[in-house]
């Protein structure tokens, strides 16, 4: 594929594998376990296609209202992932990243987590986001607080911030902004995900259910955002 038409960052919103369990006359949890295979085939293909920062939606804040019995096994999942998949990234030269509400993840998740981040900081072919117990009405929130804070003395200053200093109190900062969106399953909404970060990014549904969204997938939704046409408001 054209270098040139490789989005830098591609954002998924991985859906539906309550439906592919239900299917198979499974458990939920037997989805999210399959869909692990999935989240392992799509880095690797995102490596291979050259694309700098992959960002995935694996637990919204909304989530922590599903049964208890689903979240502590997704939050078990988490965590022996989290443990298995050093060695690729280390041999991927992926940089592991968590971004989201940390305060509400456990102490035992929240140290693995800094454990593979740490080990992996100084990966520079891909960048791997995940975002857990995250949503984009707090992502905002918490940044308005954090500039209420900084600029509660300083009234002049608060006038002058703009666009990019926002960008810069989002737990996204210094990521840029996702250039292709994809939404597995069918569902075609943003579930409260990256609300700001999204304003010009290009979506792509597919119907596919997340276990079965694999490399031949991930790169037929890179080559419908290979032929589109971003104007960013502009005129040609
Ligand atoms: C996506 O699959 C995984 C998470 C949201 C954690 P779902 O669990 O939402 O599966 P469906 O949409 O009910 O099929
Ligand atoms: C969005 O999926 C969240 C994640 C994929 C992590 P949901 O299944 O929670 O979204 P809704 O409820 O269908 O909007
Ligand atoms: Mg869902």
């Amino acid at each position: 594929m054209d270098n040139t038409t490789v989005p830098r960052h591609v954002s998924i919103i991985m859906d539906g594998n309550g439906r592919w369990a239900k299917e198979r006359g499974k458990e939920r949890v037997f989805g999210h376990l399959n869909g692990v295979k999935s989240v392992r085939a799509c880095t690797e293909a995102a490596v291979e296609e050259g694309v700098r920062y992959l960002s995935l939606f694996a637990f919204s804040e909304e989530n922590w209202s599903r049964p208890e019995s689903e979240v502590s096994a997704l939050m078990d999942l988490m965590m022996v992932s989290i443990r298995k998949e050093v060695r690729t990234l280390m041999d991927n030269g992926v940089r592991f990243v968590v971004l989201g509400n940390r305060s509400r993840l456990s102490e035992r998740l929240n140290a693995s987590i800094d454990a593979l981040m740490e080990e992996t900081a100084g990966n520079e072919r891909m960048t791997l986001i995940i975002f857990l117990s995250y949503s984009g009405k707090w992502d905002i929130l918490q940044a308005a607080k954090a500039l209420a804070k900084r600029y509660a003395a300083d009234p002049e200053g608060l006038e002058r911030v703009g666009i990019s200093d926002f960008d810069s109190y989002l737990v996204t900062a210094g990521i840029p902004d996702p250039d292709l969106l994809i939404r597995t399953s069918g569902e075609q909404r943003i579930s409260n995900y990256l609300l700001w970060q999204t304003a010009y990014t290009e979506f792509y549904f597919s119907d596919v259910l997340w276990p079965d969204f694999r490399k031949k997938e991930f790169r037929k939704a890179l080559r419908a955002y290979s032929k589109r046409d971003r104007r960013y408001g502009k005129v040609k």
